[in-house]
C-alpha cells in the first residue's frame, strides 16, 4: 500500500470516527484542534504537491472522492467541524469542486490535465485549446461536441469510469447531415475517436460533407499545425496556391463544386481575394456561406 493510500484509508477511518460520534457534542472535542497541535489528522506533507503525501494525490488514488472530506471540512468546504476551509486555498466558485481543480486552466479543457502535463503532444492535452478557444480561421467548438459533459463533479460517467476519458459525438457539428456523396441522400457520418491511434474519423468539420475529403482522419496529438492547412479537409495538399489546395472536389474529380478559384467572389462573406478566412464565426460553423446567402447543406 503506497503512502498516500495509508494516508487516505487513515482518513477514511477518521470519517467513520467523525460518523459514529455524530450527534455527540462533544465531538468537536475529539477531533485534534489546529494544524499547530502536536497531532495532526492528516499524515506530513499533506499539504505540500511534492509530498508522496499530500492531499490531491490521496484524492486521485481514491478515484478524484473528496466526499469523504466533508464530514470534517463541510458540506461546502468551507470550514466545517474541522474549522479550516478548503477555499482558502481553492478560492474559485464551488472551492475544490471547481471545474478547474483537476484539469485544465484558462478554461475546463486540458491543459494542464490529470497529470498537470501541457504538451499538446500528449493525448490528454492534444489539440484541447485549439478547438476549444476557436482560432483565426473557425469558431469555438463546445465540449459538448465531445463529451458529455457532467453538470457536476460526480455525475455518472465522470469520474467513476477508467482511463482514457471517454469522447462521445454528441448532436452537434460533429454529426449533422450531409451528402457526402454528391446528389446521394443526406447521411449522418458516424463521427469516432480511436483512443489507440488518436485519430477522429467521419467527422463533419473535418470534412465528411458533400464534396469534402472525407477520407481524412486528422491525428488528435500532432502538434505540428499541418492538419489546418487549406487542402487537408477539402479539397488537395498538394497542390500549389492556397487557393487550388482549398478547391473541393470538381466535376473532374468526381464531385460537384464549380471549378474556379476565386472564391472571394462566391464566398464573399468567407474568404478574401487572398483566400484568407476573413470570418471565423462562419467557417465550419455548419452552414454553406455562398452568393450572400447562409444556406444548410
Ligand atoms: C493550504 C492550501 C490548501 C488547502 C487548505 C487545500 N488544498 Fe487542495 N490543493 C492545494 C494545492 C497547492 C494543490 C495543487 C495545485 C496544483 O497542482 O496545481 C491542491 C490540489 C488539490 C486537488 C487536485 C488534485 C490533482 O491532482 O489535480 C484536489 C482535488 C484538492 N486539492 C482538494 C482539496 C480539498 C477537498 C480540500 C479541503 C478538504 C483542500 N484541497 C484543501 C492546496 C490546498
Ligand atoms: C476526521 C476529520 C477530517 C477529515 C475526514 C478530513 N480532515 Fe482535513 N483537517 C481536519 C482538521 C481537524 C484539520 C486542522 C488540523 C490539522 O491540520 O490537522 C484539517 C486540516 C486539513 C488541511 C490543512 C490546512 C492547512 O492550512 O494546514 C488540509 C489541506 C485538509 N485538511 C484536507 C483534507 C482533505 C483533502 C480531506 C479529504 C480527503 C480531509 N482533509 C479530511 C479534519 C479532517
Ligand atoms: C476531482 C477532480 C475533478 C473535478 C473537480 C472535475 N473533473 Fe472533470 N474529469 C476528472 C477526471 C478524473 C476525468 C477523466 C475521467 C476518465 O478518464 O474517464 C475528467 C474528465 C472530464 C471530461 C471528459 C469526459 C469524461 O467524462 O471523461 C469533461 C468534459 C470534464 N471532466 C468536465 C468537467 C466539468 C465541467 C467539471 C466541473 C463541473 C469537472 N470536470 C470537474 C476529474 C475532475
Ligand atoms: C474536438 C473534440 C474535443 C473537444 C471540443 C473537447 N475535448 Fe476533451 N478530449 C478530447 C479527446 C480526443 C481527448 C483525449 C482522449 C484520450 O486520452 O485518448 C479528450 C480528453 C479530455 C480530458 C481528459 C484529460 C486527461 O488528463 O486524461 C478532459 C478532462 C477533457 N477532455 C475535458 C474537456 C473539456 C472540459 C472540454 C471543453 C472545455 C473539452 N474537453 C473539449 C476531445 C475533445
Ligand atoms: C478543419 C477542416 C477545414 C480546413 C483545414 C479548412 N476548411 Fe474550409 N471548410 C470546412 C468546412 C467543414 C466547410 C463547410 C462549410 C462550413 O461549415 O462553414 C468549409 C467551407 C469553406 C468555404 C465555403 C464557405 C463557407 O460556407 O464556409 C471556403 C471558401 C473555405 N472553406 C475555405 C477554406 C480555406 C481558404 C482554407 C485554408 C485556409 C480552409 N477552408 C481550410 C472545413 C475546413
Ligand atoms: C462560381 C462560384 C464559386 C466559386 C468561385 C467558389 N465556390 Fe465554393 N461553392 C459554390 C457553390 C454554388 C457551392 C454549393 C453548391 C454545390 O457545391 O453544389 C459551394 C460550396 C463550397 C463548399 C462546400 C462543399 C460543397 O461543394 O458544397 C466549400 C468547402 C467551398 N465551396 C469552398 C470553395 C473554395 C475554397 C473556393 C475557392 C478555391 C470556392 N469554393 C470557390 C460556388 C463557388
Amino acid at each position: 500500500m503506497k503512502n498516500s493510500q495509508l494516508a487516505h484509508s487513515f482518513v477514511a477511518s477518521l470519517v467513520l470516527l467523525a460518523a459514529s460520534l455524530g450527534g455527540c457534542s462533544d465531538l468537536k472535542d475529539a477531533l485534534p484542534e489546529a494544524s499547530t497541535a502536536s497531532l495532526s489528522v492528516h499524515p506530513d506533507g499533506w499539504i505540500i504537491p511534492a509530498s508522496a503525501n499530500f492531499h490531491g494525490k490521496s484524492i486521485r488514488e481514491n478515484n478524484w472522492d473528496m466526499r469523504d472530506c466533508q464530514p470534517c471540512h463541510g458540506k461546502l468546504f468551507d470550514g466545517g467541524i474541522s474549522k479550516t476551509s478548503c477555499r482558502t486555498c481553492h478560492t474559485k466558485p464551488g472551492g475544490p469542486e471547481n471545474c478547474t481543480t483537476c484539469h485544465g486552466g484558462v478554461n475546463n479543457a486540458p491543459p494542464p490535465d490529470l497529470s498537470n502535463r501541457t504538451d499538446r503532444a500528449v493525448k490528454s492535452v492534444g489539440a484541447h485549446q485549439t478547438h476549444v478557444s476557436g482560432t483565426s480561421f473557425a469558431a469555438a467548438v463546445s465540449c459538448a461536441e465531445c463529451h458529455s459533459v457532467p453538470a457536476t463533479v460526480y455525475d455518472p460517467g465522470h469520474v467513476d469510469s477508467g482511463s482514457p476519458a471517454e469522447v462521445v459525438f454528441n448532436a452537434g457539428l460533429s454529426t449533422m447531415r450531409t451528402g457526402v456523396v454528391p446528389g446521394g441522400p443526406r447521411v449522418t457520418p458516424q463521427p469516432s475517436y480511436d483512443p489507440a491511434s488518436a485519430k477522429c474519423s467521419n467527422t463533419y468539420c473535418h470534412g465528411a460533407f458533400v464534396n469534402g475529403n472525407g477520407d481524412f482522419a486528422p491525428v488528435w496529438n500532432d502538434p505540428s499545425g499541418t492538419q489546418m492547412a487549406c487542402g487537408t479537409c477539402h479539397g488537395d495538399v498538394t497542390k500549389t496556391s492556397a487557393a487550388e489546395r482549398a478547391l473541393p472536389k470538381t466535376r473532374a474529380q468526381g464531385g460537384t463544386h464549380p471549378n474556379f478559384t476565386a472564391c472571394y467572389i462566391c464566398h464573399a462573406e468567407v474568404v478574401d481575394a487572398n483566400v484568407k478566412i476573413i470570418n471565423p464565426s462562419k467557417h465550419i460553423n455548419g452552414k454553406l456561406n455562398v452568393a450572400g446567402e447562409e444556406r444548410s447543406f
